[in-house]
């Protein structure tokens, strides 16, 4: 069988360079070209030492020599719409994993997947373990009444929750259909972090964490803990991996990694 010919654009970011190690050790798939903003050279070498790819901060032309037939993009959210409205009408695949996609935006790549007859995957979080994490969260919650969340995360992410420890305090409520029950306390608590449909969700900021998050729920005289942590960016690569294979036999949009991997309905 031809092997996936796959362009990553974002190159020599963080992501892209996980990406294009990842992409020269996975058979069935070859690393064909390379797109950066940042692009000096006109090649960039295979991670694996097996030659070089070309290198251009010109998408179009990337995908005129190369013909790939996915796009893999991690880049930032005002490079990625430029990006599918060069790519979809080439008939290339969309792997998508930027984050801060407008809901609009992503309405948009859906329109051009279809009109283009192309798939497209986006994804915010490409880690398995945390899409499982959140799914058992979901699960969990039609049983026990009260939850918690601890995520803890490096010192230098600017936000604080985290958007996963939000949409997961949402989602687990949204699962059971009510707000969890908030602990009476005879005196006016000073810290119980922020509170998310009776979900206290708690922010940790240490040099030396990269990105973990905790659920713990309880009930009369139990607690479950439901705990992911990245130990680094490879663990974004299974979820990616699943991603191109996925997106070369499919028309249209497919939003998550959770409705990728069958664990939620696409809406
Ligand atoms: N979906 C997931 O699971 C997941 C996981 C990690 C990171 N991300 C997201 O992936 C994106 C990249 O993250 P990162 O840590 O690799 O960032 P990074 O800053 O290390 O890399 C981004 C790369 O994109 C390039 N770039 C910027 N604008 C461009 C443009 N117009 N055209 C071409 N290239 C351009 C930059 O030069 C840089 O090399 C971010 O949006 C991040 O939030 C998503």
């Amino acid at each position: 069988m031809e092997p996936i010919k796959v362009a990553v654009q974002g190159a020599l970011g963080k992501m892209g360079k996980e990406i294009t190690s990842a992409l020269c050790r996975e058979p069935g798939m070859q690393l064909v070209g390379a797109v950066d903003i940042e692009a000096r050279e006109g090649s960039l070498a295979k991670p694996d030492g097996s030659g070089s790819v070309p290198l251009s901060s010109d998408l179009d032309s990337i995908l005129k020599g190369c013909q790939p037939d996915v796009l893999v993009d991690f880049t930032i959210a005002q490079a990625t719409m430029p990006a599918v409205h060069i790519a979809a009408p080439r008939g290339v695949n969309l792997v998508i994993g930027t984050t801060g996609l407008a809901a609009d935006e992503i309405k948009e790549i859906e329109s051009l997947a279809i009109a283009y007859q192309v798939g497209a995957v986006v994804a915010p979080n490409f880690a398995l373990g945390a899409v499982l994490m959140v799914h058992l969260a979901k699960l969990a919650a039609k049983y026990l009444d009260y939850a918690e969340i601890i995520e803890l995360h490096h010192h230098l992410k600017a936000d604080a929750p985290s958007g996963t420890a939000l949409s997961t305090a949402r989602m687990m409520a949204e699962a059971r259909g009510k707000p969890f029950c908030v602990p009476e306390q005879k005196q006016a608590a000073r810290s119980r972090g922020e509170q998310v449909e009776g979900v206290a969700i708690h922010s940790v900021r240490l040099p030396g964490l990269l990105a973990h998050q905790e659920v713990i729920l309880g009930g009369p005289g139990q607690t479950l803990s439901i705990r992911h942590d990245t130990i680094s960016r490879e663990c974004f690569m299974p979820g990616v991996i699943m991603a191109i294979k996925k997106v070369v036999g499919h028309k249209g949009l497919i939003y998550g990694l959770d409705v990728l991997l069958g664990l939620k309905e696409s809406t």
